[in-house]
């Protein structure tokens, strides 16, 4: 974990560390972090660009609410990883302007 983080973790016991990637970078994490948890705990505070200007933006509320923290997720684009619990080997990339919906694999009206 980068020592730049202003995001520190508290001493828990029992939790056991992953492994996520993040735009193809491994990233520790631990069981029960939530992807944007795990991102601002390994100093990745830019999880996606507006489609507008192109501004980075990254996790802010953390509770599901300001959808700043939008992420791909295993090849499914615009979810809110705060919203979204750590598994071994998750594939999370950022979001580079608008959803693709072309790419998406998930139908939000089924
Ligand atoms: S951080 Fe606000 S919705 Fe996820």
């Amino acid at each position: 974990m980068p020592s730049g983080s202003i995001f520190r973790r508290l001493p828990e016991g029992g939790k056991s560390a992953l492994t996520i990637t993040f735009d193809g970078e491994a990233i520790e994490a631990r069981e029960g972090d939530s992807v944007a948890s795990a991102l601002l705990a390994a100093d990745r505070t830019a999880t996606r660009t507006t489609p507008v200007s192109g501004s980075p933006r990254g996790p802010y509320c953390l509770m599901g609410i300001c959808f700043d923290c939008l992420v791909e997720i295993d090849g499914v684009q615009n979810l809110q990883g705060c919203m979204v619990d750590v598994k071994a080997g998750m594939v999370v990339r950022s979001m580079q302007g608008a959803r693709s919906v072309a790419n998406s694999s998930r139908n939000d009206f089924d």
